[in-house]
């Protein structure tokens, strides 16, 4: 072992009677005996668990001891004692020198000379002819960065369909001026994208107009390699301003609450519907489906990376941006780690916890104004549907989804399974997908409270379990 010795009595002093018995560990004779390495595993998670130890001081001791060749029991330990120690996003490739930060500059004015991104008037004819879908919707709660207006264009960019062919694929989301209040209901924006004129009437002070747009592109998974997911926002400052520039690097925090992994499935008004909601047209809602799937099938239905950032100066080693599976314990597991949520008693506690769940859009825009779901006066409510649908760990936590944890915000688990009711995967489905036509729902509006409600209560008691999540498995 090339690494030095460690004895871990400078644990000691600080900490209490319960760490203070902790073991030390020691690597002077090569890798501790497994009995040991399990002892010191499990009163190591206790510490981090009651903060008497701190996350640096167990990174530092897995580092001296074991170096790169980590022990497979103690690797979400190292994970999670490393979870802050990222790359700074100012630390990632900027826009120039990565082209998959660069949007097509087939689409926009002037062939996007100097990384000035000005939208032309035909853009969704242009992507037409280049064999690209496009989709206008509207998001129902917090999709787009513009606060005036939740109309968006999707543009889908495959690196198939582009010359020379790539091997990422671009999704770009552009706001477009909201519509009229008497349209708000209506699931196709028709306002155009604004022109010349329109960008003089703002510079007047007549209009305000859209200043965001963003995209995020995916590396395409080969073999074992990850899809590697990038996210770029593009803003125009000051009125009357017709091009768009990318901002510096996001940091991928920013993102991924509500894009756990990496792409997010867009769910625009009248794409998932209830029995008395207008349904997109089938054209635009089979568009929002491909465009759906592609995101999925570009990331080989598995979990993507947020990349590592290249090697900075004064150091040799290439640093990930993010590492969104080693933040604790996830929501929905298919093993709770608290031994007591999954049972009917359980359910009729937290079943009812939250009466009134209140999902209105982000920046109250529109369409997502009324998204308020309240228990009925006396809810029928089965536990055992609850208990079944609970296993989101099914998918989410596998090698085929990111987790949901405490990185993942709250309101995008309740909007999967209140808003769009996209979340249970499949216990939803619209007239389009259903055999009789008609929207059909294996869940209750009441029931889908409840599910939202226990996983919540779940969840609470899980996040405290960090010490048993840390210790998946034997050292022995
Ligand atoms: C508050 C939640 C939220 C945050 C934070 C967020 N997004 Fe999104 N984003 C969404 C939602 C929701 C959608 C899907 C559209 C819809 O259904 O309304 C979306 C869609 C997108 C899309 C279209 C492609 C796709 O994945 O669907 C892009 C591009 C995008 N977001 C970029 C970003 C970037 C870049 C960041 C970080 C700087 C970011 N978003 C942060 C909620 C968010
Ligand atoms: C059978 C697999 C499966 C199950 C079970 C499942 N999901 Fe998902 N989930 C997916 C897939 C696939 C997506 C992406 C497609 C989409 O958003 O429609 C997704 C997307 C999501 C997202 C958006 C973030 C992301 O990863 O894109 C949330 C939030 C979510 N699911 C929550 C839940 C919750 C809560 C449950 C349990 C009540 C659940 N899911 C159960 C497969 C599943």
């Amino acid at each position: 072992m090339k690494h030095a010795p460690w004895f871990w009595t400078l644990l000691g002093a600080a900490l209490s009677p319960h760490t203070l018995m902790a073991a030390a560990l020691d690597c002077s004779d090569g890798r501790p005996a497994p009995q040991d390495l399990e002892r010191w595993r499990s009163e190591t998670a206790e510490g981090l668990q009651e903060s008497s130890l701190g996350s640096r001081t167990v990174a530092e001791q897995i580092r001296s001891c074991f170096g790169p060749q980590v022990p497979v029991c103690l690797q979400r330990m190292n994970d999670y004692v490393n979870r802050n120690d990222v790359a700074p996003s100012a630390q990632d490739t900027p826009v120039r020198s990565s082209p998959q930060k660069q949007p097509p500059a087939e689409l926009f004015l002037n062939g996007a000379a100097n990384f000035e991104y000005r939208i032309p008037e035909d853009i969704e004819a242009r992507a037409a002819a280049l064999g690209w879908p496009s989709v206008r919707y509207k998001s129902r709660h917090s999709g787009g960065f513009d606060r005036d207006t939740a109309s968006l264009l999707m543009i889908y960019v495959p690196g198939d369909r582009v010359n020379p062919p790539v091997n990422f694929d671009r999704w770009l989301n552009f706001a477009l001026p909201e519509d009229p209040e008497s349209e708000a209901g209506r699931p196709t924006p028709g306002s155009p994208i604004p022109s010349a004129q329109d960008y003089a009437a703002e510079e007047n002070g007549e209009v305000s107009l859209p200043k965001v747009f963003t995209m995020v592109s995916l590396d395409r998974r080969q073999g074992q390699q990850p899809g590697q997911v990038y996210f770029q926002r593009f803003i125009r400052n000051g009125r009357g301003q017709t091009a768009f520039k990318p901002e510096g690097n996001s940091n991928p925090k920013r993102c991924v609450s509500c894009h756990p992994n990496g792409l997010r499935a867009i769910s625009p008004l009248g794409f998932h519907v209830r029995k008395d909601e207008t349904m997109m047209d089938a054209e635009a809602w089979a568009t929002v489906k491909r465009i759906n799937d592609a995101m999925t099938q570009a990331a080989g239905q598995r979990t993507v990376s947020w990349r590592e950032a290249p090697v900075s100066s004064g150091s040799t080693q290439k640093k990930t941006l993010l590492n969104p599976a080693a933040f604790g314990p996830s929501i929905g597991p298919l093993v709770p780690l608290n031994g007591r949520s999954r049972t009917p008693e359980f359910i009729s506690q937290c079943a009812e916890r939250r009466r009134v769940v209140d999902l209105r859009d982000i920046f109250n825009r529109a369409p997502g104004r009324g998204n308020v779901y309240r228990l009925s006066n006396n809810p029928q409510i089965d536990p055992a549907k609850i208990l079944r649908y609970m296993n989101c760990g099914a998918c989410h936590g596998t090698a085929s989804r990111a987790p949901l944890n405490s990185l993942t915000g709250w309101a995008q688990v309740d909007y999967k399974i209140l808003v769009d009711q996209s979340m249970p995967l499949g216990a939803h489905k619209n007239p389009l997908e259903s055999t009789s036509g008609d929207v059909q729902d294996a869940l209750t509006a009441d029931e889908r409270i409840a599910l939202a409600n226990c996983l919540q209560a779940e969840y609470e008691l899980e996040k405290k379990e960090i010490a048993r999540w840390l210790t998946p498995g034997s050292c022995e």
